[in-house]
């Protein structure tokens, strides 16, 4: 190699190695394909002006992508809980970012209660409950008085509070932040298909289910985390139960979904670390299929062949609401959102990580 070759790959690692770390004011944070791409080629931003490769992200969404000012920037973790903490923890420890006022807008698609939303509605949620994380006996062996398999784990029967807690079973979030997205969000014109529409029409004529008919729209309701994507009503009555039961009555199930504790867990271990604040998390999904069958279906006819009706307007929401939350941001970045929404509610996990004593839980 010639001398000057040499003299520049050595400046060039001398810059590299001091280049400041990008330093979002937002990240959106998307979980497969679909979730991703509806960010691209849209009017407003280009997320795709610049590629940051961060060790630890998954194979197939190995790149952070940002705007060529580094303001907007959004990561891709795949799917299920394993894939999303990963990811964002990855990130949040990665040296390339300066994530400390970055605002988090976790964005994805989620099953719905029918007595909570319908197909196309977008959600904020300020409380996530990871369901799943239980005793399970087949329902087929369950004892005879036991409404369900489930069992919360260290106990001897569904009702009872868990007294074997990992820490990762509820996040609240701000409040006061929420409130500000969902008011930004509801600029937005959301998307709805004849095919959603068609679906949304099974579920008329069941009182419990009057939300399911309606056209879809902003809501603040709460989000239940599984690996498992259940369907059917037992279940999803169970999960109802559960998510009461961990926040001590004070959150109620709406969504369902596969990521949602596992990214905020990974960001509750980044604020610790002072990577990042957890005060600026915001918790947005768009629902893409009922949780449970219409009258007269059957279970596994919503499951196999209820998926599609509402996908395509769940996936249009995620940026048709997301990017007024986007702006709302942007646009108020200097007045407001710098120095932080103070919340007014408890901010953390379940175990008081973050330095107060959360209102639900297990106590001291
Ligand atoms: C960033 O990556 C995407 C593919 O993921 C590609 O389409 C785009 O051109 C890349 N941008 C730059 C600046 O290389
Ligand atoms: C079920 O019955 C057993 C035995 O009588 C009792 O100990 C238990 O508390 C009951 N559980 C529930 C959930 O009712
Ligand atoms: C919803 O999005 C689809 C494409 O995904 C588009 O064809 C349709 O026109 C949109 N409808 C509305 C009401 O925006
Ligand atoms: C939540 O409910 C459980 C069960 O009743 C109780 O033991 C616990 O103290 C409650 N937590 C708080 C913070 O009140």
């Amino acid at each position: 190699m010639f001398p000057h070759l040499w003299l520049f790959a050595l400046l060039a690692c001398i810059f590299l190695s001091e280049a400041k770390p990008v330093a979002p004011k937002i990240v959106l944070i998307n979980h497969y394909g679909d979730e991703g791409s509806i960010w691209y080629g849209i009017p407003e931003f280009d997320l795709l002006a610049q590629n940051v490769s961060v060790p630890g992200l998954s194979i197939r969404y190995p790149d952070v992508h940002c705007t060529a000012s580094g303001v907007v920037c959004q990561v891709i973790t795949d799917e299920g809980e394993i894939n999303a903490a990963s990811t964002i923890t990855a990130l949040v420890l990665s040296s390339l970012f300066d994530l400390r006022k970055s605002y988090f807008l976790l964005g994805g698609v989620a099953g719905i209660s029918p007595k909570a939303g319908t197909l196309g509605s977008v959600t904020f949620a300020r409380f996530s409950v990871q369901v799943a994380l239980q005793y399970e006996i087949d329902a087929r062996e369950r004892p005879e008085n036991f409404s369900t398999g489930y069992i919360p784990q260290g106990t001897t029967g569904a009702g009872q509070y868990p007294t074997h807690i990992y820490g990762t079973e509820v996040y609240e979030l701000n409040d006061a932040l929420r409130q500000r997205a969902i008011a930004f969000a509801q600029k937005a014109r959301l998307n709805d298909t004849a095919d959603a529409q068609a679906y949304r029409a099974l579920y008329a004529n069941a009182p419990d289910f009057a939300a399911a008919t309606a056209a879809p729209s902003i809501t603040g309701c709460d989000t239940a985390t599984s690996d498992v994507w259940w369907s059917g009503n037992l279940l999803a009555e169970a999960f109802e139960d559960t998510t009461k039961l961990f926040t001590n009555g004070s959150a109620a199930y709406c969504t369902t979904q596969q990521e949602a504790n596992a990214v905020l867990a990974a960001l509750v271990r980044g604020a610790v670390a002072g990577r990042v604040d957890f005060k600026r998390a915001i918790n947005m999904r768009t629902a893409s299929d009922f949780d449970r069958p219409a009258p007269g279906q059957t279970v596994a006819e919503n499951l196999f062949n209820g998926q599609s009706a509402g996908y395509s307007a769940s996936i249009a929401n995620i940026y048709l609401a997301g990017v007024q939350v986007v702006q709302g941001i942007l646009d108020g970045w200097d007045e407001t959102f710098a120095a932080g929404v103070q919340p007014q509610n408890y901010v953390g996990d379940i175990v008081g990580s973050l330095g107060s004593t959360p209102p639900f839980g297990p106590g001291s």
